[in-house]
């Protein structure tokens, strides 16, 4: 499962990037508004600290309008991912663009319809937000599980990414069913690395250890 971190907070990227775990990074115009940052500038940086695929959304609703601000994005490097909303000039800008081999995040999918309609747009990337989902009365999961079955019913090669990821039992559930990727605010992707008896054997063993006289 890659693991991507949904963010545009540069300390966090690059703390994270050094653990050698992170394989890209997912960002929206919530995170970038979060950030204070400009967007440009910031989605560059991102882009330097890691070589995975970087999403930058388009505000714009109209295919034009996302094949425009689609062409500025690009150019900021070459792995800029375009993050484009599930709607039908979403989808038709979905096409366009990874027809031209750019590579295309298709989000806020909150069905297994429109994750089908957006892997026959050729979408790279499809996000299912798992959270607003659960928030909403439905299960997250079982969308997840939806669309595994369906892309592997038709061998699609749009890859799932769990987002809206609230916590550990998501990262879990989502690596259970087989999503290809999931994406989650930094401190989350922090906690998956604690566990309290691993903490409490550390201490245990270095009070032992000192009991040895012994360093090595
Ligand atoms: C990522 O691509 C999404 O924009 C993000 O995971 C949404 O998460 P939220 O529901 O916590 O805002």
């Amino acid at each position: 499962m890659k693991f991507f971190a949904d963010t545009a907070e540069i300390e966090d990227i690059k703390e994270l990037a050094a653990t050698g775990l992170l394989d890209g990074v997912t960002t929206n115009p919530s995170l970038i508004a979060k950030s204070g940052r400009d967007f440009m500038e910031v989605t560059k940086e991102i882009c330097g600290i890691t070589d995975g695929p970087v999403s930058a959304e388009v505000v714009a609703l109209d295919h034009e309008g996302m094949m425009r601000e689609a062409e500025v994005l690009r150019k900021i490097a070459d792995n800029v991912c375009i993050k484009v909303p599930l709607t039908i000039d979403g989808l038709k800008t979905c096409k366009a663009l990874t027809s031209d081999g750019t590579m295309v995040n298709v989000t806020l999918c909150f069905s297994a319809n429109q994750a089908l309609l957006a892997a026959k747009a050729g979408a790279t990337f499809v996000s299912p937000f798992i959270g607003r989902h659960d928030d909403n009365g439905f299960d997250g999961m079982d969308l997840i599980s939806d669309i595994r079955l369906i892309y592997d019913n038709y061998a699609f090669e749009t890859e799932i990414l769990a987002a809206s990821i609230r916590h550990g039992v998501h990262v879990l559930q989502a690596a259970k069913i087989g999503a290809d990727v999931m994406t989650a605010p930094p401190a989350v992707i922090k906690g998956l690395f604690k566990h309290v008896l691993t903490e409490k054997g550390i201490e245990g063993f270095l009070a032992d250890w000192a009991k040895t006289g012994q360093s090595i």
